[in-house]
């Protein structure tokens, strides 16, 4: 399972990118709002950290400005995907894009006959939201299900980004239903690694191994 960082905020990539464990980051326009910076530098700056594919949103609702839109962030680095809604337009938009090997990660689905769509459009990623339908009292995790059938009925080559995760839990049934990426707040991956036991665990080694008076080193 890829892991790629929901974030705008530079300084948390770079923390996280060291662990080895990033996969990508996925950004939008709240997220890059939120960081204060220039999109066009913000996007930059983070394509030449990481590695792997940077999403990058376009903020028109035609057709044939956020083509253009699409075009001018495709061309900061060679690792952007730019980010289109699931809307008729952004749809063609990402058939256009895709056509010209352009990778696409279509958000905002919220059903199976969205990301139905959007497989048949040429997407590189589909980004459901399941919190923002956990928090409608809908069943998320149903939909990435649904999703991940569908695809491989058809052998369909868009790979499913579970979005909009809340907690460790939601990276644990995305990875049990099979999703290829999940995108998560730093915050997240952060309590990916803790566990209650283990710090008990490494306190008693830590303190029996003092009293050896032993040093590895
Ligand atoms: O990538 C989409 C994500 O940023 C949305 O998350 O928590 O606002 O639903 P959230």
């Amino acid at each position: 399972m890829k892991i790629f960082l929901d974030t705008a905020e530079l300084s948390e990539i770079s923390r996280l990118n060291e662990t080895g464990l990033v996969d990508g980051v996925t950004t939008n326009p709240s997220l890059i709002a939120k960081s204060g910076r220039n999109i066009l530098e913000a996007i930059a700056d983070i394509a030449a950290v990481v590695s792997g594919p940077v999403s990058a949103e376009v903020t028109a609702t035609d057709y044939e400005t956020m083509l253009a839109e699409g075009r001018k962030l495709a061309a900061i680095a060679d690792n952007i995907a730019v980010k289109v809604p699931l809307t008729p337009a952004g749809l063609r938009v990402c058939h256009s894009l895709s056509r010209d090997q352009i990778m696409v990660n279509v958000t905002l689905c919220f059903s199976a006959a969205q990301a139905l769509l959007a497989a048949k459009a040429g997407a590189r990623f589909i980004s459901p939201f399941v919190g923002r339908l956990d928090d409608l009292g809908a069943d998320g995790m149903g939909l990435i299900s649904d999703i991940v059938d569908i695809y491989a009925n058809y052998d369909f080559a868009t790979e499913v980004l579970v979005a909009s995760a809340r907690g460790p839990q939601h990276i644990v049934d995305a990875a049990l239903l099979g999703a290829d990426v999940v995108t998560l707040p730093p915050k997240v991956l952060d309590q990916m690694y803790q566990h209650p036991l283990t710090d008990k665990g490494l306190d008693a080694f830590l303190q029996d191994w003092a009293a050896t008076g032993q040093s590895i080193l």
